[in-house]
């Protein structure tokens, strides 16, 4: 069996962490960026504290500024565990006054007192150089110098991951642990459904009693309710198919050890005409097992679950139950029954399963003939009832149903005792079964005048 909670686990994780680690990874560049500028800010007035001190190394022959700074000092002032940095000194007149001639030169302002620092490389490397010009000496009217001092960039970009892994370190561990929190809690959340599934799964296939809802939680009660309904309706259906197997086998078995009984008589007779005889019954027998057979299976046909199999289309109930009475005349003529029809003048178009629809009225049609006196009277009566109804009515003036049969004669195999004719007693279950399935009603009563039998089926007329 699939085992269903990793595909939750997944989604509810992926639903999780996706929009976590995209934040991450827009928290850690705007981290690197904003930790990028302080520590430029922080090294950028280094570089500027450089190039002052260089600037007082700057000496003035009359109007000429000159620099004067040894191996030594210079090297004690450029010196750095990290980084490479070098300066470079012009004058005004940008004769270069010391310094490293192989710099850059600088790219634009650099105007006094509003020194630059911007990236820039020396040597194929990545730098920050700061550019600015500043007085030699203390006085306004002194000349000025442009200083130039560039920095490699090692100790800035250590110092800006160092600050951006104090943000996201913490972060990360916090979706780490989310991640943790979600996936264990999503197996001790599921425990409950899985202790469902192995009570589903260990049931035996006959065993439709409702599962058990004490332990589930509130979100899947509904689901379980529903199925526990279901299960409640495949048990009544079960039932109702054992009870109409064991039915069917019981009223089959009847017909056919007669049969039997009648083959062995006739096996055993000498005499043509008598065998003849025995063949006519045997017909007769073999007949009515046929039309037992007919309407169980018809009985199967309509049984309440086959609504999605019915043809439902419009039709004139006055213009179909005529031809279908018609279709009865020769019988009627047999029995010498004055079969009659009355309609109305205009049609009354229901929605009906044409074939169903005639099953039904060969039904109460064949009863009533079937169960009235020879020589009697059959009508069959279309009208409208009321509004929205109209009525197929089917009268004989045989022998009334009494009042307290009335309800049980529509069971399966219940028939009148007394009643001569043959019959499986399964007709006017069948027709329930059709009206149901139509949405229409059926009653019984005693004929107008008080003798015989009317059966009336109420069907919906269709909605203009
Ligand atoms: N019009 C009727 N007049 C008198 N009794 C009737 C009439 N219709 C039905 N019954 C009684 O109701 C019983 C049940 O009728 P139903 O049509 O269900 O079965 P059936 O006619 O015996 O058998 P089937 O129609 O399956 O061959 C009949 O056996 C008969 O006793
Ligand atoms: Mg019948």
């Amino acid at each position: 069996m699939r085992k269903p909670e990793p595909r939750l686990r997944r989604k509810l994780l992926a639903w999780l962490l996706g929009p976590l680690v995209v934040l991450l990874v827009l928290d850690t560049g705007a981290a690197y960026w904003n930790s990028l500028r302080f520590s430029d800010l922080a090294y950028d007035r280094a570089l500027y504290e450089i190039g002052r001190e260089i600037v007082l190394h700057v000496k003035l022959d009359g109007n000429r500024p000159r620099l004067d700074l040894s191996e030594a000092a210079s090297n004690i002032l450029l010196l750095d565990q990290e980084d490479l940095l070098f300066f470079r000194v012009v004058g005004e007149d940008g004769a270069t006054l010391g310094g490293d001639a192989e710099l850059p030169p600088p790219q634009r302002g650099g105007e006094p007192g509003k020194p630059r620092v911007y990236r820039d490389t020396v040597r194929g490397e990545p730098v920050r150089m700061l550019v600015a010009w500043m007085p030699v000496g203390a006085d306004a009217a002194t000349p000025k110098v442009l200083v130039q001092v560039a920095e490699t960039l090692h100790k800035r970009t250590r110092l800006a991951w160092e600050m951006v892994a104090n943000v996201v370190v913490p972060q990360l561990l916090l979706i780490v642990m989310a991640t943790a929190v979600v996936w264990f809690g999503v197996s001790r959340g599921l425990e409950p459904l899985q202790r469902l599934r192995r009570a589903v799964s260990d049931r035996s296939h006959l065993d439709l009693s409702p599962i058990d809802t004490h332990d589930v939680p509130g979100e899947v009660r509904p689901l379980v309710d529903e199925v526990n309904e279901l299960m409640a309706r495949l048990g009544r259906t079960f039932d109702f198919q054992s009870r109409f197997v064991a039915d069917a086998a019981h009223q089959l078995k009847t017909p056919v050890s007669g049969l039997k009984a009648q083959i062995e008589l006739a096996l055993r007779e000498n005499d043509a005409e008598r065998v003849r005889h025995s063949l006519a019954q045997l017909y007769i027998s073999a007949d009515r097992l046929s039309r037992l057979v007919r309407q169980l299976l018809s009985l199967a046909r309509n049984e309440p679950g086959a609504l999605d199999a019915m043809q439902l289309q419009p039709l004139d109930l006055n213009a179909y139950a005529l031809e279908v009475s018609m279709d009865w005349v020769p019988q009627a003529l047999k029995r010498d029954i004055d079969l009659g029809f009355e309609g109305v003048e205009h049609p009354l178009v229901i929605n009906a399963d044409r074939d169903r629809l005639r099953e039904l009225i060969n039904n109460l049609i064949d009863n009533a003939i079937r169960y009235s006196q020879p020589s009697g009277r059959v009508t069959v009566r279309v009208t409208r009832s009321d509004g929205d109804h109209c009525r197929l009515a089917i009268s004989d003036d045989g022998p009334s149903v009494p009042v307290e049969e009335r309800a049980r004669i529509f069971e399966r195999f219940h028939r009148l005792l007394g009643t001569q004719e043959d019959g499986s007693g399964l007709g006017l279950a069948i027709v329930s079964e059709i009206a149901t399935l139509h949405g229409a009603r059926i009653t019984l009563e005693e004929d107008i005048d008080g003798v015989g039998n009317t059966f009336s089926v109420f069907f919906p007329l269709r909605a203009a």
